[in-house]
């Protein structure tokens, strides 16, 4: 097995990555920016260390030369990926990472025809979003080979940790985001509602502006992608009048505020994780007939999910599994990718779904 390194290792999710690729026997090198927090975080885990930031591109490759794949795990990723994908690609080092940013992984498909050219692969995305959506998305494009629009959704309420507050806020900007025509296109924040059954009865979701709706369409080919989340009123309410907000989150005073208010709490805590689960929701349909398949996935806590896929596939990728060029989990591992992480279940499918169903497959 090639050599890993792990940036961002002692933040919150990229530390429980660095434990799990250690239990895994990947050897990690731990890596980031902050000379404190690492040289605590070598000291405790035992590992190697390798401390670079990413302004220098020179300085990044070098830092890569020795190393089979990087799993970029510092975020918000408008930050850090461009700069690490150069470093791979001039490196010759294989690029994982765990972004759910759409102009991110917009701008790593980009570099697809480089990173063939260099033998390189770029898979971000690694994570809850968009590991289980996006194997939905290739599952559901084998049952439905004619759809044209893909719907996708996850329920789960879970307290962020403090790195996923600080990305929403970074990008709170952006408002909301669908794919039409092939093309990702900006969209009011909450822009579209609709009662979804995730597979505990019918729950109300509103669109939003996560990765999927990238690498859906990246890995299906389909053209029309939405992806939704389950809300509970007030937050879809608060969520709503957001549209309306905009200009204050905008303001630079609020977002420093705000950015402070996160920096609370680290992330969920271990018995939260272990009891977290995630409902996954896909529907696949051609527009012109109406005809419409749905399936469904249960996994994990999304954090437990987004570390067991992380490092599951930074395994595959040093294990030679994943072509060179820019690869979606699903283009590169398949559909079924999702079902060999601890503890996911499906895929559950309709045959002939009604339009609502008050008794999901999940509890029949
Ligand atoms: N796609 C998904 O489903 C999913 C799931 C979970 C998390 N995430 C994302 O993963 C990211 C990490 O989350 P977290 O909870 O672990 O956050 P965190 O605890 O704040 O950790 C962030 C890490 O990134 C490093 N970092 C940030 N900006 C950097 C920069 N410009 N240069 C170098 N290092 C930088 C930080 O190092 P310093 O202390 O030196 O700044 C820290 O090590 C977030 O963006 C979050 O949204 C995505």
């Amino acid at each position: 097995m090639g050599s890993l390194l792990i940036y961002g290792s002692y933040g919150y999710v990229g530390s429980l990555v660095a434990e799990d690729a250690i239990d895994r026997g990947l050897d990690p090198i731990l890596a980031g920016r902050d000379r404190d927090q690492l040289r605590e975080q070598v000291a405790d885990l035992e590992q190697p260390g390798r401390r670079f930031s990413l302004e220098e591109p020179d300085v990044v490759a070098e830092a890569l030369e020795d190393v089979d794949c990087v799993l970029n795990c510092a975020g918000p990723f408008s930050n850090t990926a461009e700069p690490l994908v150069e470093g791979c690609l001039r490196s010759g080092t294989d690029y994982v990472d765990i972004t759910g940013e759409i102009p991110v992984i917009e701008s790593i498909q980009d570099r697809d025809e480089e990173a063939r050219a260099a033998g390189v692969t770029l898979l971000p995305a690694a994570a809850l979003s968009t590991i289980p959506m996006d194997c939905l998305a290739a599952h559901l494009a084998d049952r439905l080979p004619e759809a044209d629009s893909l719907a996708l959704g996850v329920d789960s309420i879970r307290i962020p940790s403090v790195g996923t507050v600080r990305t929403v806020l970074e990008g709170s900007n952006t408002e909301g985001a669908v794919r039409r025509d092939g093309r990702v296109e900006s969209v009011p924040t909450a822009w579209r509602t609709r009662e979804i059954d995730f597979g505990r009865g019918e729950r109300p979701a509103v669109t939003m502006p996560m990765g999927d709706i990238c690498t859906a369409h990246y890995t299906t080919g389909i053209p029309n992608v939405e992806m939704y989340a389950m809300l509970p009123q007030p937050a879809r309410l608060a969520l709503e009048s957001h549209r309306y907000l905009t200009p204050l989150f905008e303001s630079k005073p609020v977002r420093w505020v705000l950015k402070q208010l996160a920096g609370v709490r680290d992330g969920p805590a271990e018995w939260a994780r272990e009891r977290g689960t995630a409902y996954v929701w896909g529907e696949a349909r051609v527009e012109d007939d109406g005809e419409r398949v749905v399936s469904r996935l249960r996994t994990p806590d999304p954090y437990v999910v987004t570390v067991d896929g992380a490092v599951t596939v930074a395994e595959r990728v040093l294990a030679g599994d994943a072509d060179a060029g820019f690869q979606t989990p699903a283009d590169a591992f398949g559909a079924e990718f999702v079902l060999g992480l601890d503890g996911v279940e499906g895929f559950f499918d309709e045959e002939t779904p009604e339009e609502t169903s008050p008794l999901s497959p999940l509890l029949r």
